[in-house]
């Protein structure tokens, strides 16, 4: 018999040219605004100025803080809700990819919550956050679709996730017109993340069945797009495809988790500081040889939705063709990494797989197959 909950109470504002409404839609949280961004990318594109002026419109007061970096860091989540105090805001906007959202939503968290946000990330809870806007420029992280902030505590390294109903966008804009000026690197590497969240939302074990409805259209979806917006980053078709199967990602693994493939990456990438989605490109293959014999039948599922023709295959046969499919597509995308490329080495391994109990355990007995700290060195060193 079927037995889950479902929930998910951001409300999704989807479309190009949408992101002029975000004065309209902050005006009904408040009337003095933070806007979190990185210190490049929005200034660059005109982005950040166009959103000034759509919160002018409204008669918004708004305060700038453009601190944020790849894999954000609790301290800068820590400087930015003491901004927030000071300036006494009332809603919190991310404007950027997955880091800038992430730290927004730590910052509209801690902007309320007193001492270290590390502690309410390892489970201490939480009364409430100020209202989040999450206005997504990248199509890999699906923040603006869940109830996660991923924040790096640059002392002990810990790459984890704050888990919080308070962190849910009150509105989140998805506008995939602000998705063309990504770089093609970026491009390739958050499309992969968002591939991984929809792989391993499927594949874990708490997975429902609306979770799994949605990560199957989300990997179908984004085999298809993702080399497309890779080709042609005009092709603005194709991005509408990949922001919905982006946000799918998010709603996934707010829903069912993720498993082995984050659960390994979170710690590469708090110790080196390496591309979320790079770091994931190093590890897929490697946690799909290790996990597919466990699920035959979703990882079948997961070859079909990616284009292979199953019809004639055994379910191990389709399953293991997941595998040839996912070796494709990160060829198409040349994401060629290995843990190794990305500076990882044998001296890492110990901290690594005891980094990941620590941070991830959660993640990894969400596997289909979950190994022990001695199979995890072994899967970082398959990774090498
Ligand atoms: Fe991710």
């Amino acid at each position: 018999m079927m037995n889950f909950d479902y929930y998910m109470p951001t409300k999704l504002v989807f479309g190009c040219g949408k992101v002029s409404l975000v004065g309209t839609y902050t005006a009904g949280f408040g009337k003095k605004a933070m806007i979190v961004t990185g210190r490049n990318s929005t200034k660059k594109t005109g982005l950040l100025d166009r959103v000034k002026k759509y919160l002018e419109e409204e008669k918004i007061e708004y305060h700038v803080f453009d601190q944020i970096e790849e894999n954000p860091l609790t301290t800068i989540v820590a400087e930015g809700a003491d901004y927030a105090r000071r300036h006494g805001c009332e809603v919190v906007i991310g404007l950027g990819g997955g880091s800038a959202i992430d730290a927004a939503k730590g910052i509209a968290f801690l902007a309320v919550n007193d001492g270290d946000i590390s502690d309410y990330i390892f489970g201490k809870p939480g009364h409430g956050a100020l209202s989040i806007i999450a206005i997504t420029t990248t199509a890999g992280t699906g923040s603006e679709g869940d109830s996660l902030a991923v924040l790096t505590n640059p002392e002990t390294k810990d790459k984890k996730a704050l888990k919080s109903p308070y962190v849910y966008p009150k509105v989140s804009i998805i506008d995939p017109e602000l998705m063309t000026t990504l770089p093609q690197n970026l491009i390739a590497a958050t499309g992969l993340d968002a591939l991984c969240h929809a792989i391993e939302a499927y594949i874990n074990k708490r997975s429902n069945p609306v979770s799994d409805v949605l990560a199957l259209k989300a990997i179908e979806i984004i085999s298809e797009n993702l080399p497309k917006v890779y080709a042609d980053p005009d092709d603005i078709e194709a991005w509408s495809h990949m922001a919905l199967a982006n946000t799918l990602g998010g709603m996934v693994i707010d829903s069912a988790g993720v498993t082995l493939g984050h659960g390994l990456e979170h710690s590469v990438s708090g110790l080196l500081n390496v591309r979320h989605g790079e770091g994931l490109a190093a590890i897929l293959v490697v946690m799909m040889e290790y996990s597919y014999q466990a699920s035959p039948v979703k990882f079948a599922n997961i070859a079909k939705a990616m284009g292979v023709d199953t019809s004639n295959l055994s379910v191990e046969a389709a399953a293991a063709n997941s595998i040839h499919a996912v070796k494709k597509l990160l060829d198409k995308l040349d994401l060629k990494f290995t843990l190794g490329s990305l500076g990882v080495k044998e001296e890492h391994i110990e901290w690594l797989a005891e980094n990941c109990i620590k941070t991830m355990t959660y993640a990894i007995s969400n596997n289909p197959k979950v190994p022990d700290v001695e199979e995890i060195k072994k899967l970082y060193r398959k990774c090498l």
